[in-house]
């Protein structure tokens, strides 16, 4: 279906839980306390996904919080990739829990996930994370790998002063890996951290950390992210700017969080309320969604904040 701008819409990101074993700084307050009680059914998420499908909308991606502490996942990604119309189910995951459910999501239709990683460094993941093992992200990464799940792309927040000496070496990994290493702008986004203006820093020094890397095109990559290769390099690596360029015209998702508002935008204070929705007051919720994106998002930067009224675990990236 397309909206005002006549931007067709056809991507729906699902967060399933606010929870997360992770409290990543620029995501979650430290004292975050997640609340699963106002948690959305999984047969009131089917139905969602039913009416979304029904509008056009083909493409579904599970988020949180880490949708794979959600007790029953699997379960709801077979029923998510079993509606009608559904053509692609993808995931978004913080990777720790992969070892154990790659092989069981792969068989519920999750053909491949994006897995967050901001640093190769051990100590500074445990800084990131406030506490969590860098290790089992990567042990999940090589079990997503094993279950055939294809592309697998690595998501990393850059934070000037935290990782910026790291791009060369998240790049490097393209090089051997069939692997998507995608940078993405830090958002300052809801009642988290508040980092110093030399945190925020564009996409573009990536291109001037890695000069050998080649532009190139690949329709079927998602609108917010520009492709680049390296010299036989096996995989690829993205650069998400949501501060320093505008992908807003392109735009064709809405968000649909944990306990069930809407979001046409994700920088946008606006949220429809869907709970208790069926049938056709569903499908009209969606409608309606559809017609309130916003052309673009307001400004952001280091001093303007997003208007958004959520942390980022309560939205789902
Ligand atoms: P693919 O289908 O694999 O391309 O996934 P994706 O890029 O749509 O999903 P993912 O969850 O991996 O998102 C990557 C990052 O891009 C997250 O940090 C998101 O917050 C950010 N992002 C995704 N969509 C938008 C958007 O509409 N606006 C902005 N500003 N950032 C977005
Ligand atoms: N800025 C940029 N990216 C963020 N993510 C979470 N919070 C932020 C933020 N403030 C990313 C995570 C994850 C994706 C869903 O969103 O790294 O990969
Ligand atoms: Fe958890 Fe992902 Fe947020 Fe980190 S970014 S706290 S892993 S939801």
């Amino acid at each position: 279906m397309k909206d005002s701008f006549g931007r067709e819409i056809n991507y729906l990101r699902i967060s399933v839980t606010e929870d997360c074993n992770h409290r990543c700084v620029y995501c979650m307050p430290a004292n975050a306390v997640p609340r699963s009680w106002t948690a959305m059914k999984d047969d009131d998420i089917v139905e969602v996904v039913e009416a979304a499908a029904s509008l056009g909308i083909t493409k579904f991606r599970i988020t949180g919080g880490e949708p794979l502490v959600r007790p029953g996942i699997v379960d709801l990604c077979a029923r998510i990739h079993d509606v009608k119309g559904v053509k692609e189910v993808t995931m978004t995951t913080n990777g720790t829990r992969l070892k154990e459910m790659a092989k069981d999501l792969k068989a519920a239709g999750i053909n491949r996930v994006n897995i967050s990683l901001d640093t190769l460094d051990e100590k500074k993941f445990r800084q990131i994370t406030r506490g969590g093992d860098i290790n089992k992200v990567l042990e999940g990464m090589d079990a997503a790998f094993a279950a055939g799940m294809d592309p697998i792309k690595l998501n990393t927040v850059l934070i000037g002063g935290f990782n910026d000496d790291e791009i060369f070496k998240l790049a490097e990994l393209t090089r051997s890996c069939p692997l998507d290493v995608r940078f993405i702008e830090l958002m300052p986004i809801g009642d988290v951290h508040q980092f110093p203006e030399q945190a925020y820093i564009p996409c573009s020094v990536v291109l001037e950390k890695v000069p050998e890397l080649v532009r190139i095109n690949d329709k079927a990559e998602s609108s917010v992210t520009r492709l680049y290769k390296l010299n036989n390099g096996r995989g690829r690596v993205g650069l998400i700017s949501p501060l320093s360029c505008d992908f807003c015209g392109s735009c064709n998702r809405l968000r649909l969080t944990a306990d069930g508002c809407l979001k046409p935008c994700l920088h946008s204070f606006e949220e429809i309320h869907i709970k208790g929705l069926h049938g056709s007051e569903l499908q009209w919720a969606l409608k309606l969604a559809i017609a309130h994106k916003p052309k673009a998002h307001a400004a952001l930067s280091a001093t303007e904040r997003s208007q958004s009224r959520r942390d980022m675990n309560r939205i789902g990236g």
